[in-house]
This record gives C-alpha cells, sequence and structure tokens, in this order.
C-alpha cells in the first residue's frame, strides 16, 4: 500500500519551493514519506530540498525540475499560486495520467494587502485541476493549512484538514496521509465540487490572520 511509512511511493511537490509546498514536504518526510521537490529551476529546488533534509535528517529528499518530478511521483501535490495553476496542469498533463494529484491552490489574487477570490469557470481550482487531467484522480485538501504552522516541525497544528474527491479509494489515501502530520484531523469533505467552499473560506482566513495577525486555520466541531 503506498501512503504509510517504508512504502516505496514517493510523493511530489510542483512548486515545492514555496512555503506550502515545503512546509507540506517537511511534515511528510518527518512522517517517513519519500519526498520530491519540484520547481521551475533545479538549482532552487535543490536548495529547498535541503531545508527538508534539515527537518527531517534520514528521510528520502530529492529533488528537480518539475515535470521530472511529476514523471517520478506516485503522488503529486500542486502548489503553485492560481495564476500559473492551469498552465502548469496542462504542461504536466501527461507525466500526471494516472495519478493521484492533490491541489492544494486557492484562487485568490492580493490588492492592496487584502486577499480577494478569484471567479473560476469550473467552479473551484481542483475542478478546474480535474477538467484538465480527466486521467487523473484529482483530491483538494490542505487549502486551510498555514504553510507557517507547517515550517515549524515541532508544533502540533490542532486543526482539520478537509479533503474534497470525487475518487473516494484517493481521498482515503490523502486522508490518512494527513493524519500522518501531527495534530492533524482529517474530515471526509465530499465530493469534488465541495472544494470551492474550502477554497473560497480560506480567503476569508487570510482576511483573518490580516485583521488578528494570525496564522489561523479550521477545527469543525460536533462529528467526533
Ligand atoms: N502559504 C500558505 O500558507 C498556503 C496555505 C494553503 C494553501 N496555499 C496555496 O498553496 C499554493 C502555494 O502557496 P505558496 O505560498 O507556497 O506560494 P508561492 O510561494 O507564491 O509559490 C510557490 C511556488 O510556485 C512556483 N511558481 C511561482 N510562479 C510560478 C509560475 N508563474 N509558474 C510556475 N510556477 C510558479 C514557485 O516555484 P519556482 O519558482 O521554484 O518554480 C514558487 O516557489 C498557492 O496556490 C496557495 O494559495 C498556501
Amino acid at each position: 500500500m503506498y501512503l504509510a511509512r517504508g512504502s516505496e511511493a514517493v510523493l511530489g511537490f510542483i512548486g515545492g519551493t514555496g512555503p506550502e509546498g515545503r512546509g507540506l514536504a517537511v511534515r511528510l518526510a518527518i512522517g517517513g514519506e519519500d519526498v520530491a521537490i519540484g520547481s521551475r529551476d533545479a538549482a532552487r529546488a535543490e536548495r529547498a530540498a535541503d531545508e527538508v533534509r534539515r527537518h527531517a535528517p534520514g528521510a528520502r529528499v530529492t529533488a528537480g525540475v518539475n515535470a521530472n518530478v511529476a514523471e517520478r511521483a506516485d503522488v503529486v501535490f500542486i502548489t503553485v499560486p492560481f495564476s500559473s495553476h492551469a498552465v502548469t496542469l496542462s504542461d504536466l498533463a501527461g507525466a500526471l495520467d494516472g495519478k493521484t494529484v492533490v491541489d492544494v491552490v486557492v484562487p485568490m489574487e492580493f490588492r492592496a494587502g487584502r486577499a480577494f477570490p478569484v471567479e473560476v469557470e469550473e467552479g473551484s481550482a481542483s475542478e478546474q485541476a480535474q477538467s484538465i487531467l480527466p486521467g487523473s484522480a484529482v483530491v483538494g485538501a490542505f487549502h486551510t493549512t498555514s504553510a507557517v504552522d507547517l515550517l515549524v516541525p515541532g508544533r502540533s497544528l490542532g486543526s482539520d484538514v478537509v479533503v474534497c474527491a470525487d475518487d473516494l479509494g484517493a481521498k482515503r489515501a490523502v486522508m490518512r496521509l494527513a493524519e500522518s502530520i501531527e495534530g492533524v484531523r482529517s474530515v471526509d469533505g465530499g465530493a469534488l465540487s465541495n472544494a470551492a467552499f474550502v477554497e473560497g473560506f480560506t480567503v476569508l482566513l487570510m482576511d483573518v490572520n490580516r485583521i488578528y495577525r494570525a496564522h489561523s486555520s479550521i477545527r469543525i466541531m460536533g462529528i467526533d
């Protein structure tokens, strides 16, 4: 079974040099997964991989350009800005065919220091990914998980990760994976179309962060 300690599966991170990709890679590498950091630039990927290795000594951490990582990885996380989401996925579509693709992307933009949602024709970034990648199992997850928290490896997150997907096997695998991060509870968020609500709520959290000078997350009550 992949996504388990000691398995041979590789988790790839497209745009893995940014804080969210690096943060997820650090936590999942600490949990025993093999990770591969992707970038448009091989040297930048290698520098980010070094940071992951420092936080997760003993983990198998590799690096490469995005196309190479997409080819080698079994499960591929998309952690690029929404402005480059569609073009990045289109470029990698062949390599991602038949794989689980975990879309972390929030369609938003900053104007005058505030986050605003960006309308997506398909309904959400995750559904846009699924329409570009019909042969992949797209899973929307980790939208509300702050990179700031992920990048402090000793810190227990104490928050939920809402996981949305139409492929039940891929969804369950990503829910298990999320719970390998200390303090994370996975919540089954239902169909991939529900990712729109999580992506939109994350824009609210961004404004809450601005108002409270915090990095907030979510915990859903009443489902224990
Ligand atoms: N930061 C958070 O706390 C957080 C939390 C939840 C979700 N997210 C979502 O996760 C995604 C990544 O967040 P982030 O803060 O890590 O973003 P980021 O730092 O702005 O970007 C991540 C990486 O994407 C690559 N990238 C930038 N522009 C690109 C382009 N035009 N084409 C292809 N690749 C490009 C860059 O890698 P290279 O230059 O090395 O190629 C960059 O390091 C975003 O969609 C965000 O909405 C972020």
